[in-house]
């Protein structure tokens, strides 16, 4: 099939589609075959705004030059590296520029290549760090209600959205904090005022689990997938004091906050508050190359070094083929150069604020219950149907397209994260679409 050609059933059928309603997606399927800047253009000619960065992860828009020749050139040096016993030179200047835009000491670096993978390397790391230790008892994990960590076995089961979970029998050991929407911080632009004592919730998990069976708490800065559920000032500052008091790890999921969406590089500068491990993927290489890292402080580096053992043995047994991809790395530092400087984040910031009054000019629209912003993502919530909990957003997403807007719904939440080199007049034209949309498909 070229990309010009329309598909019929029978050219779909192979193709079963990644967290998709694939029987609906064969009655009206949605292709795009073509990308480049902020559009997708669809292999009919339709041309849409893409009002999420693909999937939170091209911030830098599509068809970036400066990636492509860094991919390109790769290519023709090294394509591959075995990823054990070998590297090569851009896996250490990747890192190195990694550690050094990192907060803190979070000093050292293991790579993967998605935000999944990072959440079950940086849990397997905390385990092993507090075996290390001789502390084996700390196992247990503790995440947060409506937290995405990915979808592997790890990732759901710290993760708190029950679908993801409920058709896959038994999960980790893990208990979850509760999530930090409250209905009085409804229509909240940035931060909301109320929420910072729904961290001590882990003092009552404690009391029944024992931080002493606790290895870690994983938590996203921000919930994105969740639909852009923002914690207030103080909660993670209260999260971080609570897992100093009971020495349990503080694990920062920043697979969409890192690399600048909040106008900061990561969503620890936005909030100054110092996890112990952080996972990042999606931005790092602006979605051209699949690439996950995950960064750690010293004392879990030193500490897994320093284990007793002969010059031969392995100190962190994981790592995957793909660790450190030589694309994969050549992606990243073309991405980093661009998004991680003051210049950039400037750029974010002013947007932000454009960003913030453009998403609440939907309030009072019918069907929305709630709008969240922060940086440059934000969410608005739709009533629910309670007959069919999962049909509006899904319909409103739809009209969407037909618009010339590709949305992303996810539950009762339409999301937002448009591309950093987006134009004042392309956020304000994304949102009187959708809320064009929003209005008719209320009076349908
Ligand atoms: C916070 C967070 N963690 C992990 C993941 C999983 O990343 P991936 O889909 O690359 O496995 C995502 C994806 O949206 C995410 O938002």
């Amino acid at each position: 099939m070229s990309s010009q050609t329309k598909p019929t059933p029978e050219s779909m059928r192979h193709h079963w589609l990644a967290f998709t309603s694939n029987r609906r997606f064969h009655q009206s399927p949605r292709l795009v075959s073509k990308a480049e800047g902020l559009f997708y253009h669809t292999p009919d000619g339709h041309k849409l705004y893409d009002s999420l960065s693909g999937l939170w992860c091209s911030p830098l828009g599509h068809g970036n030059q400066a990636i492509k020749e860094a991919i390109t050139g790769q290519l023709d040096e090294l394509d591959y590296a075995p990823a054990f016993n070998v590297s090569h030179p851009k896996a250490f200047e990747l890192s190195e520029k990694l550690a050094a835009l990192a907060p803190g000491d979070l000093d050292h670096v293991l790579y993967c290549s998605s935000g999944s993978e990072a959440a079950d390397t940086a849990l397997k790391l905390a385990r092993a760090y507090w075996r290390a230790k001789g502390k084996p008892e700390k196992s247990k994990f503790i995440g947060r209600a409506k937290g995405y960590h990915g979808v592997n076995f790890g990732g759901i089961s710290v993760g708190g959205i029950g679908p993801n979970r409920k058709s896959y029998g038994q999960t980790l050991d893990a208990y979850h904090l509760p999530h930090t929407w409250l209905a009085e911080n409804a229509f909240s632009r940035g931060l909301p005022t109320e929420g910072d004592h729904l961290a001590d919730a882990l003092n009552q998990i404690l009391e029944v689990q024992d931080a002493s069976n606790i290895a870690a708490v994983i938590v996203e800065p921000m919930a994105g997938s969740g639909g852009v559920i923002i914690p207030s000032a103080g909660y993670l500052k209260r999260l971080r004091e609570l897992c100093d008091k009971h020495d349990i790890l503080l694990i920062f999921d920043e697979v969409i906050t890192g690399f600048g969406r909040m106008g900061e590089v990561f969503g620890a500068d936005y909030f100054n508050v110092q996890p112990d491990i952080l996972t990042c993927a999606k931005a790092l290489t602006n979605g051209v190359v699949p690439m996950g890292a995950v960064i750690t402080s010293q004392e879990i580096y030193q500490t897994m070094m320093d284990q007793p053992g002969d010059e031969y043995s392995i100190e962190f047994m994981h790592g995957y083929t793909y660790s450190a991809h030589p694309l994969a790395c050549a992606a990243a530092l073309a991405s980093i150069e661009q998004i991680a400087n003051p210049a950039m984040m400037e750029q974010v910031r002013g947007l932000s604020e454009l960003f913030e009054n453009a998403i609440h000019d939907l309030r009072g629209l019918p069907l929305v219950e709630d709008i969240r912003n922060i940086g440059l993502a934000g969410a608005v919530q739709i009533e629910m149907d309670p007959a069919h909990p999962l049909k509006r957003a899904s319909d409103i997403s739809a009209r969407c397209w037909e618009k010339g807007v590709y949305v992303r719904f996810g539950g009762n939440n339409l999301s937002f994260a448009p591309p950093f080199i987006s134009q004042p007049q392309d956020i304000h034209e994304i949102f009187a679409r959708v809320a064009e949309a929003i209005t008719e498909y209320a009076k349908a």
